[in-house]
Parts: structure tokens; sequence; C-alpha cells
């Protein structure tokens, strides 16, 4: 069920991700002075542009904007991929850009003949990666820390999100391959892109505008 009212609802990542996304809906037209105050608040409107904008953990605005609770949003495409969430995709923004990466220690060869032991947040987009090369794996489902897996012998591999290599470098471990590149999407409830269409594609055109310039002057 969409909210009866007619703002429209607008679920943001929290964190650094965040701020650059509010950043490009306020430069499209959509500002919200309120969000600007310091505070503990998560919601925030400004009627006058009929916005209402509230802050959620980046991995679940995909559940507020599938349910209809959010109208659109901003998810990560390895959220997109890895939960399917029955929404539609309306823009690359082209932030938040990392990669979906297998990595392993630096001394790993990979012996075919074995199954391949896999740590990983993302269980489906590994499962499918791997399904697609027709090699059998034993999936550890992990939620965090997934680089100490292959150092302290609970896997062979990971498969996780590299966006400076920092991370891996400073756990003597490199990317065997790319799986997947990875950048933020606005995404829009299905029903809701139907019955407030109007306010959407203009969201969608203020921000589509912001990204044609940026492109315009690399
Ligand atoms: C991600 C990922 C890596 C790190 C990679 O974690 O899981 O640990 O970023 O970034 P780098 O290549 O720039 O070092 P994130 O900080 O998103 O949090 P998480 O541990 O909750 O996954």
């Amino acid at each position: 069920m969409n909210n009866p009212d007619n703002m429209l609802n607008i679920a943001l990542p929290k964190g650094r991700l965040g701020e650059k996304v509010l950043a490009m809906f306020e430069k499209a037209g959509f500002e919200c002075p309120a969000i600007h105050e310091t505070g503990r608040k998560l919601i925030f409107e400004n009627p006058e542009k009929g916005v209402r904008y509230f802050w959620v953990k980046p991995s679940d605005v995909s559940i507020y904007v599938e349910r209809g609770a959010a109208d659109i949003g901003v998810a990560g495409k390895d959220i997109l991929l890895e939960y399917r969430p029955d929404v539609y995709e309306l823009l690359d923004l082209g932030i938040g850009v990392c990669r979906m990466a297998v990595a392993a220690k630096k001394d790993f060869r990979d012996d075919t003949a074995r199954t391949l032991r896999v740590a990983t947040k993302f269980s489906n987009i590994t499962k499918n990666y791997y399904a697609s090369m027709g090699r059998e794996i034993d999936i550890i489902h992990l939620n965090g820390s997934i680089e100490i897996a292959p150092i302290l012998g609970l896997s062979d591999v990971i498969v996780d999100i590299v966006e400076t290599g920092t991370t891996l470098k400073e756990n003597n471990l490199e990317v065997v391959e790319t799986v997947v590149p990875i950048s933020a999407r606005l995404i829009a409830n299905k029903s809701s892109f139907k019955f407030k269409n109007s306010i959407i594609e203009a969201v969608s055109a203020g921000i589509a505008q912001q990204l044609a310039r940026t492109e315009e002057n690399k």
C-alpha cells in the first residue's frame, strides 16, 4: 500500500553516499531546508515542493521502495542484484562506483577439481556467478569483515565489494576476477511510478540533466 498522501516519499541511503544523493535531488529542484538542521531526526518534509525525505540503512532502501513505503529511493546495484526487488530502475547515478569481485590470498592457486569455498555477504550474486561457469561451490554466508575468511582458512576466496582496494591490500588479499560493476541507482515503486508519475519524472529528469552535464564536462 502506498502512503495515502500526495507527497513524494523518498528513501535516502544514510551515510556519505546519501549526502551526494541528497545534493542531486536538491539540485534537481526538490530542496528540503529542514534536512540540513543538525539532530537525530530521520524524516524531513518540504510541503512546498511536495517531497518527504527519510534516511534509512542503505541496504534497506529497496525494501521501502518495493513495498511502497517510499515512492522512490537510491540503492546500490549490489543490493538490486542480490535481492532482486520488484521495482523500476530509472537511472544510473554514476556515484558509489565500485565493483563486486572475487578476491583471494596472494598465493592462492585454484584447484578446479575441488569444490571452492566462497565467503560472502552476497550469496545470490555469488551462486549465480559460479553457476554460470558451471563451478561447484560451498557458500559461507557472512555478515561483515569478509576479508578475514581466507586468512583464517574459513574460505578459499571471497566475493565482496571493492572500491579503492585498500581493504584487500591491507589484508594481503588481491582481486582474482571482477564479477560485476556496481553503482548507485534511482529506483521507483511500480505503482507509485504510475500514480505519481509527473513528479517522479520531474525528479528523474532533473537528475538526468545533471548527469548529462557532468558527462559533457569530462
Ligand atoms: C565494503 C566492502 C569492503 C570495503 C571495500 O565494506 O565490504 O570491506 O567496503 O572498500 P575499499 O576497496 O575501498 O577498501 P563497507 O565499508 O561498505 O561495509 P561493510 O563491512 O558493512 O560491507
